[in-house]
């Protein structure tokens, strides 16, 4: 896993904002998987302001979105469609019928699961996965103990969960107790996966998912398995890591081969 340590929350959105960007310029036609929550926001802003300065084309671009609560309509306030819209969608020239949010109110959740990874295959697959994290380890919806090998479908969702994202409702009882996720199966077929963690509230499970070992307890460390994983913290959230030194030199080195100074990583002739 390639670890990146930021200072802080906007120079990781920053980062990860390049990161999309220059797929997005590449490969114009590209499949992003996206993730909704406090963490990818400020590289939402950044990319809606590389479209809007720098004319960052969204046209072509497909989406897939890692999850959705159960029962909330797409214009509820809280519902992870609004959100996407309001953070992103509205604010860049995507075309809405390309992007995709698992659907709350599907009346048959079995079909529509099958029916959501059956539209991530027709679009060719998923190019790059981006990726929060759950202060108990979990990516999308997939809580501990989800089958490392899980599939979308319906999951409930924890205690923790539940009163970590309390903070976006009235009260706690307001907090669907269901949703629909990508599971880790499918979130480990995309091609490349860019996981953001800020706060010291993630520092824990930053550990645990980049220097522990893989358990489904942990959820994201499944990320380990991945031939292809980013993942961009800021300090706090890279607090508990042991080899942070270590991450900090292979990026260096891989600025300097980025700049063709390959002769600076050379041993030295005597
Ligand atoms: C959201 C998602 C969740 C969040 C995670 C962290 O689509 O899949 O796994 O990424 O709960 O949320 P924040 O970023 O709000 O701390």
């Amino acid at each position: 896993m390639r670890v990146i340590v930021e200072r802080d929350f906007p120079s990781v959105s920053r980062t990860a904002a390049r990161f999309v960007a220059r797929l997005v310029r590449e490969r114009p036609t590209s499949v992003l998987g996206l993730a909704t929550g406090s963490t990818p926001l400020g590289m939402y802003q950044e990319l809606i302001r590389m479209h809007r300065e720098e004319g960052l084309d969204f046209s072509r671009i497909v989406t897939f979105n890692l999850d959705e609560y159960v029962g909330l309509a797409p214009t509820h306030p809280q519902s992870y469609r609004r959100f996407m819209q309001q953070s992103l969608f509205d604010h860049i020239n995507i075309d809405g019928r390309n992007t995709h949010v698992p659907d709350g109110r599907a009346l048959d959740f079995e079909a529509h699961c099958e029916q959501y990874e059956k539209l991530i295959d027709e679009a060719g697959g998923i190019d790059l996965q981006v990726l929060g994290i759950g202060a108990d380890g979990h990516i999308a919806f997939n809580e501990p103990g989800s089958s490392l090998g899980s599939r979308t479908r319906l999951k409930s969702l924890t205690a923790e969960t539940l009163r970590d994202n309390a903070r976006f409702f009235g009260s706690i009882e307001e907090v669907p107790r269901l949703a629909i996720t990508m599971g880790v199966g499918t979130i480990l077929e995309s091609r490349q996966c860019l996981l953001l963690a800020c706060g010291q509230a993630k520092a824990r499970a930053i550990k645990e998912t980049i220097e522990g070992p893989v358990t489904a307890q942990i959820t994201a460390s499944a990320l380990q398995l991945h031939r292809d994983v980013i993942a961009v913290v800021d300090e706090e959230a890279a607090q508990l890591l042991e080899r942070r030194e270590y991450y900090r030199e292979v990026e260096r080195a891989q600025s300097l081969l980025e700049a063709g100074e390959i002769s600076k990583l050379l041993p030295h002739k005597s």
